[in-house]
């Protein structure tokens, strides 16, 4: 019996350095209450922990300015500029766990709208970090993440267009809305912001489930980078399950295999994976 884990499975560097950030709180913390502006990550069972260890997580922004004292931890995917404003003008200590790739795309956007270019994100508007990057890009600025829209944009000739997609975009949509903006004649600058942790994540996933009998595939029910794991290891393996925790894999149902592959979506913390993967080492 063989089990191959994937190297990427689990939390990505961003995503690992927020999580981190809010232990590490939690340990120095000096009776003040610690607060994440929107769940750390999207995983249930690590955010119940902090929970537990008296984390709060502020959900609207409502909530930030009933604040009075206390840190509040930034997540990996940003936020706008005014929620920094808000925070200090009240002076409530700010932890910031933006993503440094992330972050990035805040100071392209800034750099170029203060000089009076026009913004185009390319990215989903209700994502968390597409609305976090649109709050350093000033006035003109617009996301969007389908054909139409890209068609269907205009702006007056002569000005300067910055493009930039969000972290998680697939790669060959991006170049496919960037040609369609290209062919307006408009003075762009493009700046392929897409990180590769996804891409890397699912390329792996997909060879693993290749040469597997069997694939598990452990996340969070909500969590979209999983679910899009899952579909890839399926199409690769019919043989393949979508559990949330050890206690979800019913390890009769993988029937009588030789070799069982294991990933993870990104917010999956590793001693989940790792009991996964030492209970399916045991039972075969
Ligand atoms: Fe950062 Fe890439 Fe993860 S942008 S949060 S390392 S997916």
């Amino acid at each position: 019996m063989k089990v191959i884990k994937a190297k990427s499975a689990g939390f990505c560097f961003g995503v690992k350095r927020a999580v981190d950030t809010v232990y590490e709180q939690v340990k120095e913390n000096q009776n003040l209450p610690i607060y994440t502006y929107g769940p750390i990550i999207h995983n249930e069972e690590v955010v119940k922990d902090l929970e537990q260890k008296g984390v709060i997580v502020l959900r609207s922004e409502e909530e930030l300015d009933t604040l009075e004292r206390g840190t509040v931890i930034i997540r990996s995917h940003g936020v706008a500029k005014d929620v920094y404003d808000r925070l200090e003008s009240k002076k409530i200590q700010i932890v910031d766990a933006t993503c440094p790739f992330v972050k990035k795309i805040h100071n392209i956007v800034q750099k170029h709208s203060e000089v009076g270019e026009n913004i185009i994100i390319i990215g989903n508007p209700e994502h968390p970090e597409v609305q976090g990057i649109k709050g350093w890009a000033g006035d003109h600025v617009e996301v969007f993440q389908t054909k139409e829209e890209a068609e269907n944009y205009s702006c007056e000739q002569g000005k300067k267009i910055c493009i930039v997609a969000q972290t998680t975009f697939n790669y060959n949509k991006f170049k496919e809305l960037v040609e369609i903006l290209e062919k307006k004649s408009y003075d762009v600058s493009v700046l392929n912001t897409i990180c590769n942790a996804t891409k890397e994540r699912q390329t792996e996933a997909q060879s693993i489930a290749e040469t597997v009998d069997a694939m598990i595939v452990i996340g969070d029910k909500h969590s979209s980078n999983t679910q899009k794991l899952f579909e890839i290891c399926r199409k690769a393996c019919n043989n393949t399950y979508y559990i949330q925790t050890l206690g979800d894999l019913d390890l009769n149902q993988l029937g009588s295999v030789e070799t069982v592959g294991i990933t993870a979506g990104a917010s999956t913390p590793n001693n989940i994976i790792e009991e996964v993967q030492n209970n399916v080492r045991i039972i075969f």
